[in-house]
């Protein structure tokens, strides 16, 4: 599809009218672009996505997960589990995923998120200095992937050399890419950004899985020795990196998927860890079947560790792509930079669940575990985030 004029007319309304404004390069370039897309699948992404949009009520039974508590936890039984975790860590058996591709739109931070400092120690330091604690009590390395994404990637890794990897082992930290995706108006158009190239968005945080096979992560992982691979979001201040406990618990239990779950407020808006027959998934609170919304007691928080064996196998089979609407920054039809609502396809990595066969959850104590810094301000914000930094001493 090299020609502008071929694209169907469903995508190319505002681009076709620009098009008669651009120098021959800005021509070119685009041209380029629309060529490597295949505007039949975005139609068809589109439609799905968006205009025929509905919420299907899960097809199976719906259970709450079965979770260790932590609170309810022995001293002995917390202790074994530690054991086991930081053995199989000394091992070398476990790396660390960091996902930081997002673009953070609602905190609006200049740069990615994880530069986001507080008193001068950036969300990026902050889990560094987790992992080096853990480097030097246990006398390893332990691999460290971190997620990035074109709108992030170079001032990622500028930040980590500009700050000497805060004092990590360089050649121990791997940076990958997702991939990104177009964004469209509501109507379905193909918009572009303010460098006249087509507006594109990071895949979703279920583009991890897709980006480790396409970067040749998981042989690296195999010949590393890794069987577990821990993940966590960038925003939660309070994340445990390669918290021992869970990592124990994933050893001891051999599943495919281990969990961290904090119990939820009531009608919190975060997704919930249930069971739809025999597999574990994440819902939305808006999802949740009617009259059962305070049914479910465990809340995702973004941390789970998956074998390796099993991300790798799953990782060839398809994820959906579900609706974000993001006000991202894109031209208007007199060339200038405007912030509008905009289509954003996104994959969530919980939906490789489907995939699994076995699960295993532990929950913890939400003070002392979660705080994600989503906001500027109000609810899960700066303010938040710091109060929870100093409640727990890290501040
Ligand atoms: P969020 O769902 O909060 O999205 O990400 P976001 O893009 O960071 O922020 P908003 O919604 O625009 O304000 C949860 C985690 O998933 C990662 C984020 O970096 C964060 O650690 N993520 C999200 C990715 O790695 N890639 C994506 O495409 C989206």
């Amino acid at each position: 599809m090299a020609n502008i004029q071929d694209l169907p007319k469903y995508h190319h309304h505002l681009i076709t009218e620009m098009i008669t404004m651009m120098s021959e390069s800005e021509k070119n370039n685009l041209e380029q672009e629309l060529s490597a897309l295949d505007l039949e699948e975005i139609k068809a992404l589109y439609e799905e996505v968006y205009v025929n949009r509905h919420v299907a009520a899960p097809a199976g039974e719906v259970t709450d997960v079965a979770a260790e508590v932590k609170r309810d936890m022995s001293d002995a039984r917390i202790q074994e589990l530690e054991q086991l975790g930081l053995e199989a860590i000394q091992a070398g058996r476990f790396a660390a995923l960091l996902m930081a591709g997002g673009q953070g739109t609602r905190l609006a931070h200049k740069g990615p998120k994880g530069t986001f400092s507080f008193d001068g120690i950036s969300l990026f330091q902050m889990q560094a200095d987790q992992l080096l604690r853990l480097n030097e009590q246990l006398n390893v390395t332990v691999p460290w992937y971190v997620m990035t994404s074109d709108i992030n990637h170079h001032e990622t890794i500028e930040f980590f050399s500009r700050h000497d990897y805060f004092g990590y082992p360089d050649s121990a930290v791997t940076f990958f890419k997702q991939p990104n995706i177009v964004a469209l108006s509501p109507a379905g158009e193909l918009l572009l950004n303010a460098g006249s190239t087509l507006l594109t968005a990071p895949n979703g945080n279920g583009g991890v899985f897709e980006a480790m096979a396409a970067t040749g992560i998981y042989n690296r992982m195999n010949k590393q020795g890794v069987t577990h691979v821990y993940l966590n979001n960038i925003d939660n201040v309070l994340v445990k990196v390669l918290d021992p406990v869970l990592c124990g618990l994933a050893v001891e239990s051999n599943a495919d998927v281990t969990t961290k779950t904090i119990a939820p407020l009531e009608a919190e808006s975060v997704g919930r860890v249930i069971m739809v027959d025999d597999k574990k998934r994440v819902m939305e609170y808006t999802e949740l079947p009617e009259g059962m919304e305070n049914t479910f007691k465990n809340a995702n928080i973004g941390i789970h560790i998956f074998r390796l064996d099993f991300l790798q196998e799953a990782s060839q089979k398809e994820l959906p792509y579900h609706l974000a609407i993001k006000n991202l920054a894109q031209l208007d039809e007199d060339f200038e930079v405007v912030k509008k609502e905009t289509l954003k396809f996104e994959k969530f990595y919980f939906d490789i669940f489907q995939y699994a066969q076995s699960f295993c959850t532990l929950q913890v104590e939400r003070h002392s575990e979660f705080s994600p810094l989503k906001n500027k301000e109000g609810r899960d914000s700066i303010e938040t985030a710091r109060q929870a930094l100093l409640d727990n001493g890290i501040l």
